[in-house]
């Protein structure tokens, strides 16, 4: 088996290289310099020309209040760049894994969704996202929609690298306290991803670590895990204009990985302690 890996200079994609490395799953790991998703004839003929039996698609335009101001070029990336890649897909047979968000839906009241809920994104980020799942439902026959949340990896930036630096700094933080959801820790998503990929289940899963909370209450866990002192003062979005619009309710329901004989990622704590161990080293 051999799988194409988008977007391995970012943060995910990095991480499911590794991870195909240990099930010694031979790979082709691309980012801009193989091909830019935004130019179709070189997507369509590096994946026709190398032939994978697979495409793990993790490259996306993830700056989600700059998009609003560049809504042609993220929609070019997230919604064209995977249409392209699932047409492609379907020509050689292979199956794809195109990597969602949690910002599809409109986050209303406090119950986890469901894959196949409602969906009402927010901001131009998750219109362009939510474009792309359907280009590569309506285009790949063998396609896998995994929607993850608030992802942090060793190979990029993220809010767990933003408050530790600030830290040093900083003897107190504000931080958003009405947005609920789960931080993602892309070792995790990782090893899901490679497992899913060697299956024929194709479909929409939500995958994130286990257990909701709010951005606060993750920037608290960080400190007391880094042993940093900075107090975190809780805030109401109201307080902390942006952009983007983000959904209040970021929980995403799991029971589709449970239904369909995954298991769970682990828990918040768990994953958390091992990415800040990974960073001291
Ligand atoms: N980060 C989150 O909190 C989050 C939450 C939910 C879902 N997700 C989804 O999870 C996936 C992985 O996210 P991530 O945080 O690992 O992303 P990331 O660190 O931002 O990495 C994305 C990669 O895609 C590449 N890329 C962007 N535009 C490209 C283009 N036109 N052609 C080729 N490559 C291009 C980027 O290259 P450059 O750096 O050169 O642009 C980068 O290497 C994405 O699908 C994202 O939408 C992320």
């Amino acid at each position: 088996m051999k799988i194409l890996v988008t977007g391995v200079m970012g943060q995910l994609g990095h991480d499911v290289t590794e991870e195909l490395e240990k099930h010694n799953i031979e790979y082709i790991g691309c980012d801009r310099e193989e091909f830019d998703l935004t130019d179709k004839d070189a997507t369509e003929s590096f994946i026709l020309e190398n032939k994978p039996d697979g495409v793990i698609h993790c490259a996306a335009y993830t700056a989600v209040d700059k998009a609003e101001d560049e809504e042609e070029l993220c929609r070019k990336i997230n919604a064209d760049g995977s249409l392209y890649i699932a047409e492609a897909c379907e020509k050689i047979g292979a199956k794809m894994i195109y990597v969602s968000t949690d910002y599809v839906f409109g986050g209303d009241g406090e119950k986890p969704y469901e894959p196949a809920d409602e969906k009402n994104p927010q901001n131009v980020y998750g219109r362009t996202k939510l474009e792309g799942e359907k280009n590569a439902l309506e285009n790949c026959s063998r396609t896998f929609i995994v929607r993850t949340s608030w992802v942090y990896g060793i190979n990029g930036n993220n809010f767990v690298k933003t408050m530790r630096r600030l830290a040093e700094t900083r003897d107190e933080l504000n931080v958003v306290a009405d947005q609920i959801g789960s931080p993602t820790y892309t070792r995790d998503l990782a090893k899901l991803l490679a497992e899913m990929i060697k299956t024929e289940k194709y479909g929409i899963y939500h995958a994130t670590n286990e257990g909701f909370m709010s951005w606060a209450e993750f920037a608290e866990n960080i400190m007391k895990k880094s042993g940093l002192s900075t107090k975190i003062n809780y805030i109401p979005t109201s307080e902390y204009p942006v952009k983007a619009k983000r959904p209040l309710n970021s929980r995403l329901s799991k029971k589709c990985l449970i239904d369909n004989g995954f298991s769970l990622l682990p828990s918040q704590d768990d994953a958390l302690e091992r990415y800040i161990e990974e960073l001291n080293k």
